[in-house]
């Protein structure tokens, strides 16, 4: 079986529980990674850390290069990945510090390279996405949830949205409509690609705030960090559980 790998955003530029760390600088046919690609131990489990943000998170969701941090995790041994993602809460069982594990996702990103398929990059394969995380390993997150006795969202559409900026009311509203019940900034083409990769992927989601109208209130930097500051814990806890998990 290859490595777990985890790409940390929001609030995980590092996973305070990795012990026994090695950074491995990795050279792509898509150019640099985020950071280093990180080796080490999570409660004793072998895995590999991604911040795709980067070490300082001066990389703003539209300018990750999502093609090198996935394809150096596979050049590493990785052959499956959890993406950890901070998102904003549309509808009501998605209020601030939930736990998610999403099921589905919209793509509203625009001008990001998306696919492997790119140039004469060979014969073009049109990869099925029916299904865009892998139900086994969206399993596996929410088994480790039950196991730390974490309350989770077992469903969910995750919109990805293009950022860095935060939506519009009216945008929101329009999500909802479509069926989203969170936005996030790096979920697309994070999935997709992965699954050009033939990495297995999931999302761990956590809700920072309420979406853009949808308190009342406007958005404000400090109620994200505090909200996020209540995942942190936990989400390392699901971590560890994860990679435990055999
Ligand atoms: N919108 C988009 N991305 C986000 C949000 C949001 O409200 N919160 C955290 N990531």
């Amino acid at each position: 079986m290859g490595l777990l790998a985890i790409i940390g955003g929001s609030g995980f530029k590092r996973l305070p529980a990795l012990h026994g760390i090695n950074e491995y600088q990795v050279t792509t046919p898509y150019g640099a990674t985020s950071a280093p690609v990180t080796r080490g131990r999570l409660a004793g489990h072998e895995v590999l850390f991604l911040p795709r943000h980067g070490p300082a998170h001066h990389l703003a969701p539209h300018c990750i290069n999502y093609r090198a941090n996935l394809w150096a995790l596979r050049a590493n041994g990785a052959d499956r990945v959890v993406g950890l993602a901070a998102v904003g809460g549309i509808t009501a069982p998605f209020g601030p510090t939930v736990l998610a594990v999403p099921e589905q996702i919209i793509d509203y990103t625009h001008g990001r390279a998306h696919t492997l398929y790119d140039g004469d990059a060979g014969a073009v394969e049109h990869v099925d996405l029916t299904a865009p995380y892998c139900a086994a390993l969206r399993q596996t997150l929410i088994d480790a949830c039950h196991h730390c006795a974490h309350d989770v969202v077992t469903f969910g559409t995750y919109g990805a949205t293009q950022g860095p900026r935060l939506e519009t009311a009216a945008e929101i509203r329009r999500h909802e409509r479509d069926g989203c019940d969170m936005v996030g900034m790096t979920g697309m083409p994070e999935t997709a690609l992965a699954r050009e990769l033939g990495l297995r992927y999931a999302s761990l989601a956590f809700v920072v705030n309420w979406a853009a109208g949808k308190s009342g209130n406007p958005i404000t930097m400090k109620e994200i960090e505090e909200n996020l500051g209540l995942c942190v814990e936990r989400v390392m806890a699901v971590l560890t559980a994860v990679a435990a998990a055999r």
